[in-house]
């Protein structure tokens, strides 16, 4: 208990001796007999007896009144009064301590993803969405499919390109993003423009740089002269097996929600294996959490716009403020509303090249732009070495030091060993048996 608290009890403490002492003296005096009582007594000290008691009845009932009041509103009321005890001004103290806000908890990714209540997935759908993800007749040429930018077969889900590469060759703006976990995610697309994966599946299609489709019904009459989608439609939608958009979109959906890439290292370190991960790896991810990375990749899916975590959809690319990002022209194109859909960064070591315009090859360079766009930090090349010191010339003095971030090489490279360990085992193997195989 603090000082100014224990002399208020004190100076209460006293307050009530004496008046409870004043009221047995006064009750002791009227009771007695009448030939001993005190002169001022004997001249109404019924009315003086009565009148104490009603007094005390009333102030026990504003002391209830009160203490009723401040249970109310806990920790306005009484810390501020109890904070001014003692000192002549309570805004000179410091505020009391508050408790510690919820640490950051490490999660590995669930494996199942949440279904919308009116596209629930089933086997049927799936298979339907597999066949029509890999299917180019979806593109104006027939040449390009889903999976012709999104590589299933032998890659992670991505084309390797810093941008991709639709029908007659056009190359777009945008680098292909996974899709694997990208069920998990809340708002599709680098600029976040798609709510579900439902609406992002009709996009595509009609994207005149990617599949070049004139309209909707151009492409349910293409799904419906081919005869095997028939069956297909009719196991996944039941008996009336009307082929439309919609339902290609909600079999796309559902196929792209079983692409759950989980099995990473990260993963088995959170759920209890302590030597899933390097001690290096553990430092990287304690500088991902310490540094920042963190407040914008959060959760289970390294991504604030996730189904599942902390919520945090959007950020600006800051990269006016950070050398290193614009030496790859990442300042150039603005995002359409000024901020990008925070990416997941699961399979991240799996999906060079890096960011909406691809312009970054090598994750540790990704790092390090990140680190100084979004957390204005000062790289150097040890941790050891002190920040340069600023010097104003005219008013001959050091600038005060900015609070500033300020990471080594070899932080940098812990951060990029950390991100490496979000790739999945299975994503992984299969990767490096279609490059022997190629080879
Ligand atoms: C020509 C290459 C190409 C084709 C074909 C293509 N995509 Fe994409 N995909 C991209 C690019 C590029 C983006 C990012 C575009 C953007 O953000 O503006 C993207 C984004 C996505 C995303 C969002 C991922 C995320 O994390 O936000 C999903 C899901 C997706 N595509 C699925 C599909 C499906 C389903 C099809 C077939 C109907 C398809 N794509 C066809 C290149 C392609
Ligand atoms: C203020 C929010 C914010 C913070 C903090 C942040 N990021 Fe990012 N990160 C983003 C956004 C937004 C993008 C996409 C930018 C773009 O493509 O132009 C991104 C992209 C990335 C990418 C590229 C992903 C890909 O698939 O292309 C990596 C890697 C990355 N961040 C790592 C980090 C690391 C490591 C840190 C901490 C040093 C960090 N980020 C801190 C918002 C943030």
């Amino acid at each position: 208990m603090n000082a100014d608290l224990s002399s208020l009890l004190a100076v209460g403490a006293f307050a009530i001796t004496v008046a409870v002492t004043a009221l047995v003296l006064l009750v002791r005096g009227d009771l007695a007999p009448a030939g001993l009582r005190p002169m001022a007594l004997s001249v109404g000290g019924r009315f003086l007896l009565g009148g104490a008691l009603g007094l005390g009845v009333i102030a026990f009932s504003i002391k209830v009144a009160i203490i009723l009041t401040l249970s109310s509103f806990p920790g306005k009321t009484i810390e501020p009064l109890i904070a001014g005890v003692g000192s002549q001004d309570g805004r000179d103290q410091p505020p009391l301590p508050r408790p510690d806000p919820k640490p950051y908890e490490w999660q590995s990714l669930p494996t199942v993803v949440p279904a919308p209540a009116d596209n629930p997935t089933t086997p049927a759908k799936v298979a339907l969405g597999e066949r029509l993800f890999h299917d180019p007749l979806l593109s104006r040429d027939r040449t390009v499919s889903c999976a012709s930018c999104h590589d299933m077969a032998g890659g992670s889900g991505t084309d390797g390109r810093a941008t991709a590469i639709g029908i007659d060759g056009i190359v777009g703006k945008r680098n292909s993003p996974t899709v694997w976990n990208a069920a998990f995610q809340a708002r599709l697309f680098w600029d976040g423009r798609a709510g579900s994966l439902e609406e992002q599946a009709k996009g595509p299609p009609l994207n005149p740089d990617e599949m070049g489709m004139p309209s909707f019904a151009a492409i349910e009459e293409r799904i419906a002269q081919e005869a095997d989608y028939a069956p297909l439609f009719h196991a996944a939608f039941g008996a009336d097996a009307a082929i439309t958009m919609d339902r290609i979109a909600q079999a796309i959906a559902a196929y792209e929600r079983t692409l759950v890439a989980a099995d990473s290292a990260y993963d088995r370190f959170v759920s209890g294996d302590s030597q899933a991960l390097s001690p290096r790896q553990q430092r990287g991810m304690w500088l991902f959490q310490s540094s920042g990375c963190i407040m914008c990749h959060a959760g289970p899916n390294f991504s604030g716009a996730s189904l599942v975590g902390p919520r945090n959809p959007y950020a600006p690319l800051f990269a006016k403020r950070s050398a290193v990002a614009i030496s790859h022209g990442l300042d150039r194109e603005t995002a359409p509303r000024g901020v990008w859909r925070i990416p997941s960064l699961r399979n991240v070591a799996l999906t060079a090249p890096y960011f909406h315009n691809g312009s970054v090859s090598d994750l540790r360079e990704a790092v390090r732009v990140m680190a100084t766009a979004q957390l204005n930090a000062t790289l150097v090349s040890t941790t050891q070495q002190p920040a340069q010191p600023r010097w104003d010339a005219e008013a001959k003095r050091f600038l005060p030091p900015e609070q500033r971030l300020v990471l080594g090489e070899d932080d940098v490279e812990d951060i990029a060993r950390f991100l490496e360990s979000l790739s999945s085992d299975t994503l992984s193997a299969r990767i490096k048996m279609a490059a022997g195989e190629r080879r």
